[in-house]
Formats: C-alpha cells, sequence, structure tokens
C-alpha cells in the first residue's frame, strides 16, 4: 500500500537538465522508482548516458536536446514526449545555471546577462509548464515540480539573476497551484540548500560552508533523490502550492547569514 503511493510505475517525466549534478540524481531515483523519461538539457552527451542508465533498470528513456530558453525548442521537447508516451505526468523544472558569470556589481550586467540568467532560472520553468498544462489540465491530471534556491529566500550579494530567478520560482510555483489546481494539477518546489556538483564547483558565488549548516555539512546530490520521487508520486497528492527545503536546516534559523552579517557570537 505504501509502496504504491510512493511508486512511479507507468508515469511519464519529463526532467530538465537531467544530465549532471541533482538533475541526474533526480533521474536516476525516479527511474529506480519505476518512472519512463523525457530527459532534456542541451547537451546530449550527459542525458544520452543517464537514459542509458535508466534503460538499464529497465525503464522507457529518450532525450531530446533543449535549450529550455527558447520556446520552440521546449514546444518540440513537449511534442517528442507526447509522441513517444502519449501523456505527460509529471514536469520536473530542475535546469538551471548555477555557474553563469557568478557575482558582478549590478552595474556590470548587461540587459543581456540579465535576460540569459533570468531565462534560464526562472522564464524557462514558466515556458515548460506553459507548454505542457494545457495537456495536462485535458487529463485533469497533473504535477509540475519546479526546483528553486536557498537564494530564493535570500538576496544574494552581487548575485543578481540567481537569486531574483530563484525567489520567482518559489512565486510561480505558488501561481500554478493557485490557477491549475482546479484542473487537478499540482505545483510543488524543491528547495535545495547547499549541495556541491560541477554547477555549484564552477561558480564563483560565495557558497556556505558546512559550519554555517545546523546538521554541520552540505548536503549530497543523491539526497536530493528520494525527494523527487515523493514529490512525483501519488504519496504527495496533497501537495500544492509549497516549497520544500533540503538543506540541513540552513533556512530553519530565517534567512541569515547573506554575507553581511557581522560576526556576533550566538551562543549565550
Ligand atoms: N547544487 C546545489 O547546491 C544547488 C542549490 C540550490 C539550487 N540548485 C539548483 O538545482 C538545479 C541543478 O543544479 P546543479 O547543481 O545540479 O548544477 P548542474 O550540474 O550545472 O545542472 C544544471 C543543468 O541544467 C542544464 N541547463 C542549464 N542551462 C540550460 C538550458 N538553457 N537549457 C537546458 N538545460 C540547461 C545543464 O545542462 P546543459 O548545460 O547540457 O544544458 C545541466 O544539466 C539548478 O536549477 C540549480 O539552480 C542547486
Amino acid at each position: 500500500m505504501l509502496e504504491e503511493k510512493l511508486s512511479l510505475e507507468g508515469k511519464t517525466i519529463v526532467i530538465t537538465g537531467g544530465g549532471t549534478g541533482l538533475g541526474r540524481e533526480m533521474t536516476l531515483a525516479m527511474a529506480s522508482a519505476g518512472a519512463d523519461l523525457v530527459i532534456a538539457s542541451r547537451r546530449i552527451g550527459p542525458i544520452d548516458e543517464v537514459a542509458q542508465a535508466a534503460r538499464d533498470m529497465g525503464r522507457r528513456a529518450i532525450t531530446v536536446s533543449t535549450d529550455v530558453t527558447d520556446t520552440s525548442q521546449v514546444a518540440a521537447l513537449m511534442e517528442r514526449a507526447l509522441d513517444e508516451y502519449g501523456k505527460v505526468d509529471v514536469l520536473l523544472n530542475n535546469a538551471g545555471i548555477v555557474r553563469g558569470k557568478g557575482a558582478e556589481a549590478i552595474w556590470d550586467i548587461s540587459d543581456e546577462d540579465w535576460r540569459i540568467g533570468i531565462d534560464t532560472n526562472m522564464s524557462s520553468a514558466f515556458f515548460c509548464s506553459r507548454a505542457i498544462a494545457k495537456h495536462m489540465v485535458e487529463r485533469g491530471q497533473g504535477k509540475i515540480i519546479n526546483v528553486s534556491s536557498g537564494f530564493g529566500y535570500r538576496g544574494g550579494r552581487d548575485n543578481y539573476m540567481y537569486a531574483v530567478g530563484k525567489g520567482g520560482i518559489v512565486q510561480l510555483t505558488r501561481t500554478l497551484a493557485t490557477s491549475l489546481s482546479r484542473h487537478g494539477i499540482t505545483s510543488t518546489c524543491i528547495v535545495p540548500g547547499f549541495l556541491p556538483t560541477t554547477g555549484t564547483d564552477e561558480s564563483n558565488i560565495t557558497l556556505p560552508r558546512g559550519d554555517f549548516i545546523p546538521i554541520g555539512r552540505v548536503g549530497r546530490p543523491s539526497e536530493l533523490g528520494a525527494v523527487a520521487v515523493f514529490l512525483a508520486s501519488p504519496g504527495s497528492d496533497y501537495m500544492n502550492g509549497e516549497a520544500f527545503a533540503i538543506d540541513g536546516g540552513g533556512l530553519a534559523g530565517g534567512v541569515a547569514p547573506t554575507g553581511y552579517a557581522p560576526e556576533i557570537p550566538l551562543e549565550i
């Protein structure tokens, strides 16, 4: 009974950015829970490798090279998913740029930098959701899962497109929930804290060390797998419009540190 609630058997899941980092771990976990997959990102190599691993587990998996900032490519991705499987049960909007150009003074950010950052970290989730929402409404069911960040809740010093985009993801989740759940579609959001990946390795933003995190260590990307499975599964059917942090308690004490806080001894 519980296993049934957590099973993804027979579910078709579209995931963006599923070839590397957190997306890779979530894709493999969802495959192990029974999902059939459509894996998208710009590079084909990483997603092909993950798709092969899913097929080795006995799942169906296809890859579609897609730039999620390009709405015609997003439309083609959803068409390909529907041609292959006839339905999409879950959309997991994971693609994002952690690296990009990193922290920069506001006056050095060009219009193009802003647009690429916001398009990748926020608009892409809107584009993908928009492209599949009507199909989900027609079926009267579907789940949209977005990926925000701790930076969706706190300012990031000189980190405009990431923090603003990820904050927008939280609001997109709420707005999808309030708009689409009367049609049977729920929307939730995963809020990772710091789980080092090549994406974070290559960023030049200041990242928290384990000693800022109540659990006392950074996360492991594989720890996101079970969260994705749960939010994609019938077990989470009554969860809607909410964001779920997986951050070792990083946000539990509030949104600080932003990098500006004075050093105050916390032990009394
Ligand atoms: N790791 C963390 O600690 C952490 C913390 C908070 C939030 N997050 C979020 O978690 C998600 C995954 O991050 P990660 O750490 O796993 O980094 P990552 O390994 O760099 O993964 C990002 C993925 O997004 C894809 N992507 C980027 N731009 C794209 C585009 N325009 N079109 C299609 N795909 C695109 C990349 O593939 P291609 O380059 O091949 O397109 C890549 O597979 C991101 O949304 C990130 O903001 C991560």
